[in-house]
């Protein structure tokens, strides 16, 4: 048997990772400022995580959500507690794209309706609705398509009001978008977004999968704006490269028995990954740590020359080239070994770095991107 050939790979084979740091099978070693697709949350291989799963492992790893775990209790509590979402309640599931269907599913089934207005370059995942709500019409099948998703540009309040009544179920919005290229909503447009929902019935669901867990410097990216959603979906960092994903649900949501439901979602070794990666945000103080590098790190890129715009907040940073990114970041990788990542937008590349790198990795990344655009230049 054959892999089924849905990604276009690099030529490298990691064989193993610390910190900010990858190695392939040959021993050479790449920075890695892409974490994965932002999975990387504190560092690959942290002592604390790997000590809580090596030990959670030599106890118990599995069984279904038909009994008591109490770790599950631990790691909402401690979800809630950090993230100021206190009297929220948590589904646990394994993705972003799962997490972001139950939370479809719950605005769906709270308000009995089921249109949906979602934003141009949003990415959402690849699941049924997830895949409708998200702005690229190649990954969507024809089974998956719906009419009830409305698509609105981002941050125009003229649109939002025009078509925001009440028969839609959510207003469904990435904290801050990433796979569309780090594109930032306004503060005034999502307090908007929180003022119509409210007036007219609707669910604000914030979409916090890629933008979460602390990476903008604030616990959700929405937090910047001083709004609270209805719902919130994690996962990415939730984990820090152990599949995990969850949906948390306000006060007025109520649950019934049987109402969502799945077989891995909040298994022990879930949880005690969850738990670590919590437990090292804290004891490290990451989110401060990534609010004071990001502050410094993106007046010092939109410095460099070529550099069209740079966005993004804390260790989500969108750089966009006067053109395509695609050679810089071959460039980086083969010449520089600097993971960083590509976007929806061919001329914007992505940063997303462990939460906790550090300033000499950052200073070998602007050298290197000092390097190469000052050639292009010349
Ligand atoms: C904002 C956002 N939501 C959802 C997803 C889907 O997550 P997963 O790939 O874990 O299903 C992604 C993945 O890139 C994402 O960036």
């Amino acid at each position: 048997m054959n892999l089924f050939d849905v990604y276009p790979l690099y030529d490298i084979a990691l064989a193993r990772a610390q910190g900010s740091y990858v190695w392939d099978a040959t021993g050479r070693r790449y920075l890695d400022l892409y974490g994965g697709h932002a999975v990387i949350s504190v560092g690959h291989s942290h002592p604390h995580y790997v000590a809580r799963l090596q030990a959670q492992l030599g106890l118990i790893s599995f069984y279904s959500n038909a009994v008591k775990m109490p770790m599950q209790d631990e790691l909402a509590t401690e979800l809630g507690r950090l993230s100021g979402y206190t009297d929220y309640a948590l589904f646990l599931s394994n993705s972003g794209a799962e997490a972001n269907e139950n939370a479809l599913k719950m605005a769906s089934f709270h308000t009995g309706r089921r249109k949906l207005i979602v934003f141009k370059k949003s990415f959402h995942g690849r699941t049924s609705l997830a895949v409708a709500a998200t702005d690229n019409p190649s990954i969507v099948a024809p089974i998956n398509a719906t009419p009830d998703v409305v698509f609105l540009p981002l941050n125009d309040h003229a649109a939002l009001e025009a078509h925001l009544d009440d028969t839609f179920c959510a207003v469904f919005i990435e904290g801050m978008q990433g796979v569309g290229g780090v594109q930032v909503p306004t503060d005034a447009f999502l307090q908007l977004c929180r003022s119509r929902c409210t007036a007219t019935g609707t669910v604000l669901i914030l979409d916090e999968v890629q933008s979460g867990y602390g990476r903008t410097g604030n616990f959700f990216a929405h937090q910047h704006a001083g709004i609270q959603a209805d719902i919130i979906t994690v996962a990415k960092g939730m984990g820090n490269g152990f599949p995990i994903g969850g949906t948390l649900l306000s006060p007025a949501f109520m649950p019934k028995h049987g109402m969502l439901g799945t077989t891995f979602g909040g298994n022990y070794l879930a949880c005690a990954a969850g738990l670590a990666v919590l437990e090292i945000l804290e004891n490290e103080n990451l989110m401060a740590h990534a609010k004071a590098l990001g502050a410094v790190l993106i007046p010092e890129l939109e410095a460099l020359p070529g550099i069209k715009e740079v966005r993004g907040r804390g260790l989500m940073i969108g750089v966009e080239l006067e053109g395509s990114a695609g050679p810089l970041r071959k460039k980086l990788l083969e010449t520089h070994g600097i993971f960083t990542g590509s976007s929806s937008d061919p001329n914007t590349l992505r940063l997303l770095p462990a939460l906790n790198v550090g300033q000499p990795e950052i200073d070998y990344l602007l050298e290197a991107l000092y390097k190469e655009l000052a050639l292009v230049r010349a």
